[in-house]
Order: structure tokens, then sequence, then C-alpha cells
């Protein structure tokens, strides 16, 4: 077992983290956003904002990953308090899951409810573009590793109930976060669809074979994160919306229109991010309001 698996360890480090972000600012996030390769702009759209690298946090991890900058910022979005990562660390980088999903784990010790994850994935659905906007209605976890293993630590329950050895799944994708961005997009005029998300290790993209053998586990999208991030923050008790931005067709599926497939690489992952800023700005931006308001209704009532 290594220094950060401990459980105890973990926990205290993740407290450490948090209190340094709390000395910088006195704003309490209630909602997390992590941003996925192309989306990191999105952290510029918060107001009052603070940017704390993520080399100055204790024990934060560092991307080395072109198009995820490294900043944890904090500041409202449409009113709401907010702690927005821009970039992420992923396993093929060289971390360990723990060190992958620290920064989930910091999120819900400073207040977080909810967590917004996007990511750029490869579409495998035929009827997905370049371009699209997929809300992940579940995930395939291909990884061979889960970021909840290793002894259990109760301290990181959110809520009550949580923090259990064994937890659920299976309504870890929000329904009610789900049908809240649906709806948010038929008003912004834009079809919103939804998918199952199927995660790999990377880095290599995948090949042709690997995305029909997908295709038939019911896979829509193929990425290299979030499911670590997710199955994490489902420990915590948090509520869950997760994005895919399809920047690619997966390896082997010809664009629409097209008769045969395209290669992949990272700049065009990129590229798809740019262009489709305006739109997953506008939607984020209408929907965060929506998710906090809904919560503080609720929490009236109970
Ligand atoms: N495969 C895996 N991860 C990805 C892809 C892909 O095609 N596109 C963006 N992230």
């Amino acid at each position: 077992m290594t220094e950060t698996n401990k459980p105890t360890d973990l926990y205290s480090k993740a407290q450490s983290a948090a209190d340094y972000i709390r000395n910088k600012t006195p704003l309490l996030p209630s909602l997390g956003i992590i941003l996925g390769s192309g989306l990191g702009n999105f952290a510029n759209h918060v107001k009052s904002a603070t940017r704390i690298p993520y080399a100055d946090i204790p024990h934060f991890p560092q991307s080395t990953v072109q198009g995820h900058s490294g900043h944890l910022v904090l500041g409202t979005i449409a009113g709401v308090p907010v702690a927005v990562m821009q970039g992420r660390v992923h396993a093929y980088e060289g971390y360990e899951m723990a060190q992958v999903t620290f920064p989930t784990r910091v999120l819900g010790l400073l207040g977080c409810k909810t967590l917004i994850v996007t990511n750029a994935a490869g579409g495998i659905r035929t009827t997905l573009q370049q371009g699209s906007i997929v809300v992940i209605s579940d995930h395939i976890n291909l990884t061979g590793t889960n970021a909840a293993l290793g002894p259990n630590e109760p301290r990181f329950s959110m809520i009550p109930g949580a923090g259990q050895r064994f937890f659920d799944m299976s309504t870890a994708y929000s329904l009610r976060l789900r049908t809240l961005a649906i709806e948010e997009a038929a008003r912004q005029e834009f079809l919103l669809t939804e998918g199952v998300y199927l995660a790999v290790l990377g880095p290599s993209f995948e090949t042709p074979a690997e995305i029909r053998a997908f295709r038939t586990l019911g896979a829509d999208l193929v990425g290299m994160s979030t499911v670590h991030e997710v199955i994490v923050a489902r420990h915590m008790g948090l509520e869950i919306l997760g994005l895919s931005l399809v920047t690619n067709m997966a390896a082997g599926i010809p664009s629409y229109g097209q008769e045969t497939a395209d290669t992949i690489d990272h700049e065009e992952v990129m590229e798809t991010g740019r262009r489709v800023e305006t739109q997953f700005t506008s939607l984020l931006t209408a929907l965060i309001p929506q998710i906090t308001m809904e919560q503080l209704v609720a929490g009236k009532k109970s």
C-alpha cells in the first residue's frame, strides 16, 4: 500500500488541501465542476474568481497533458458558489487512482453537494457527431481498477448514509440532473441525447476491433477519465451530472455522411472543444442555478 492509499492518510491529506483552499477564499462552494480536455475555458466565466494553481495546493496532483491548465477556480456562476477544476489528471499519466480522485475528495470536503464531470470522448453510437454534447446516463468501467480500492474511510461521507464500504452505483448519474440538462438544451434549441460512457485506461486510442466490441457491450461513448471521479463522488454521496463532448468519432467509425473513418489525434480533440465552447458554456451557465435552486427547495421541504 502506498502513502496516499492509506485511508487515514488520504483523509488528512485531503483535509489539509481543503484547509489551504479555505484560507485563500471565504467562498463556500456548493457545486464542483471538473473540466475535461478542450473545455477548460469555461473556468474563465467564473465571477469574482480566486485562481489557485494545483502546484500550490498541498498533495494536489498536476496534469502533464496539453489542454489541462491545472488551476482550481473558486467564485460564482450565475450567483452560485462553485469550485471549478480547470484540468484533471489521468491514470495514463502514471498517477495512482487515489491521486486521480484526490481533487474530487477535496471538492467534497469543501462542501460541494453536486459534481458536474465533463470530458472529451470518442463517439461510438453512429448517430453522434463530432461536436455533439451527450448526457452520461451510465458507465462501464473497463480500466481494470476501482478508485475505492483499499480500506474504507467512512469520514468521507458528505451526506447521512454515505461513506460505506459497499455503495450503490445504480443511480450514479442523477436522473434529476439529466432531466434538467435535457430540458435546458431543448430551451436553447439543441438536441441533447443520453449515452453510456465506457472508460479505458489509455493513452493509446482504441483499435477499431475494440470499438466494435465496446458497441456490443452497450457503450455509446469512449474516454479515458470520469468513472473514477464518479465512483469516489458516489462514495461520498454527491449528486452527479456527467457531460461528454464528442470530439471525434471513435476508431473505425466514419463521421456522419462519410464512407471511411478518420484517424484520431489530440489536436482534433482540442479543436472540437473550442468550436463547441459557446454552446457548452451557455448550457452550463443556465443549468447551474436550476440545479442548486431545486436543492434549496428540496432541503426546505425535508
Ligand atoms: N477514445 C478515448 N478517449 C478519447 C477519445 C477516443 O476516441 N476522444 C477523446 N477522448
